[in-house]
């Protein structure tokens, strides 16, 4: 358990210059930790995991091996970013898993939220396990714990989503941020130059839009589900919103109401908009919107999003409801 507990020694990392320290100290500890050994680690893209390879990639370089999982769910531009910051620019160890066909096949007709869940994240720990056991020699696994993962959940990062890796593929540990909060997280992501957008990202769920295509995904809707998602991120980035709301994204039905379009009756489904403020998840107030810029983003989706004759705003303040549809 003690070497569970945050260390009374580390400040509140909360200055680029205490960042800048904590890694310094963190590439020392991980090069003496793993020598010339080298370290897998599952990369989404996400601030927990980014950072890790970002300190992993300054401490040990290629010895690193990044694993991207492309399972079809991610938000538009999201593999593209991966590569582009930690292939090209970081020059990291980067495999680039395009899984996108085997999610989709498992997934069709499951409309039941958990059972989608479960189905995503097994087959996440299959993925990575297949690709874990191509590559000889690698002793040790990066992981995005950080802080609240260890107080909330002993310390199994993003407990809801995915099981554990296969026993037989027998790691040992590398969790540089365990004992950060997810504000520190930040601060030392921006000290060791990830982009903004990646470093102060919006919460997003482990099983990705899988969750905001409601009931059976399919590729059409979701293909809506992330069209629209990307037109709302674009507008609340251009209006100033993004970094101020905390949650902002939107979910697609699986039902259909009538609509005109050219003078002809159409049949189409209704994207929802979900813009949420909250500290912890456990509870949110729902983001005013300004009325036009709320006119403008429904103009866009409904011009530029295929399938859609309508746009909804979900003013439901958690509790009642959740803040994902499912
Ligand atoms: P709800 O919908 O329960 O969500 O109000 C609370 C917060 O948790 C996120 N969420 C998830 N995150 N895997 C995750 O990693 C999941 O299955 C999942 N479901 C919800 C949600 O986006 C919100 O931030």
């Amino acid at each position: 358990m003690q070497e569970n507990k945050r260390p009374e020694s580390l400040a509140r990392i909360n200055t680029p210059e205490l960042a800048a320290r904590f890694i310094d100290e963190q590439v020392e500890q991980l090069r003496n930790q793993i020598g010339d050994g080298r370290v897998l680690l599952a990369l989404s893209g996400g601030v927990d995991s980014s950072v890790v390879a970002a300190l992993l990639i300054k401490a040990i370089g290629k010895n690193l091996v990044c694993v991207h999982v492309n399972h079809g769910l991610l938000r538009k531009g999201e593999p593209e970013q991966v590569i582009e910051v930690f292939k090209n620019q970081m020059d990291a160890n980067l495999i680039y898993v395009d899984a996108v066909d085997r999610f989709l096949d498992k997934l069709a007709g499951v409309s039941d939220p958990e059972t989608k869940r479960k189905i995503i994240g097994k087959e996440f720990i299959d993925v990575f396990a297949e690709e874990a056991k191509k590559l000889d020699g690698i002793r040790f696994l990066g992981q995005g714990t950080i802080y609240p993962d260890i107080l909330e959940s002993d310390g199994v990062k993003a407990h809801h989503n995915v099981g554990g890796l296969p026993a037989e593929l027998n790691f040992e540990l590398v969790e540089p941020v365990k004992f950060l909060y997810k504000d520190e997280v930040r601060v030392v992501g921006k000290a060791l130059g990830l982009p903004d957008n990646m470093v102060y990202r919006q919460p997003f769920p482990g099983p990705g839009l899988g969750v905001r295509c409601v009931g059976a995904i399919t590729r059409d809707r979701l293909e809506a589900v992330r069209e629209s998602d990307a037109i709302l991120r674009e507008e609340f980035a251009k209006n100033g919103l993004q970094g101020k709301v905390w949650q902002y994204f939107t979910i697609v039905p699986d039902f259909k109401s009538t609509g005109i379009k050219d003078s002809k009756r159409t049949y189409e489904w209704p994207v929802v908009i979900r813009a949420v403020n909250s500290v912890d998840a456990t509870a949110a107030t729902v983001e005013e919107i300004p009325y036009a810029l709320l006119g403008h983003i429904v103009d866009r989706i409904l011009k530029e999003v295929k399938g859609v004759n309508r746009v909804l705003y979900d003013l439901s303040p958690k509790p009642v409801a959740t803040i994902e549809w499912e």
